[in-house]
């Protein structure tokens, strides 16, 4: 069954130092040139710029390997922790917080 999670989680996490970006609304940290050379290969990089859950994310990026998006695992873990962490809600948890 899918589950609104209704409830915030305050996890610490500084919004704060995040430089505004210009062209993408891709924030800068670790991951993000990963994602523009494996995400902007078939259409606009504009179409991340919707932030999503997590666990959209991660249904996502699989989709995306379904069209025919070429990455290795590694890049798969990368790419997925940048998005779940940097382009999700901001009342979404980041994925692998809440248990495991
Ligand atoms: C091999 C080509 C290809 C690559 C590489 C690719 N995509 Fe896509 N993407 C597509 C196609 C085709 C669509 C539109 C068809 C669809 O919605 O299923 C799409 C649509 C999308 C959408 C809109 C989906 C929706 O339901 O609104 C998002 C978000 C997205 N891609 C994210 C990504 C991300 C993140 C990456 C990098 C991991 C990526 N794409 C890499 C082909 C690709």
């Amino acid at each position: 069954m899918h589950v609104i999670r209704q409830f915030v989680i305050a996890a610490g996490l500084s919004l704060g130092t995040l430089a505004p970006a210009h062209g993408t609304d891709l924030p800068d940290a670790p991951g993000r040139q990963q994602v523009i050379e494996s995400c902007s290969q078939c259409h606009s990089i504009d179409l991340l710029a919707q932030r999503r859950s997590a666990d959209d994310w991660s249904q996502i990026v699989s989709q995306m390997v379904g069209q025919g998006a070429k990455m290795t695992d590694e890049q798969f873990q990368t790419i997925l922790d940048y998005l779940s962490n940097h382009m999700t809600p901001a009342k979404t948890p980041p994925a692998g917080k809440a248990g495991q």
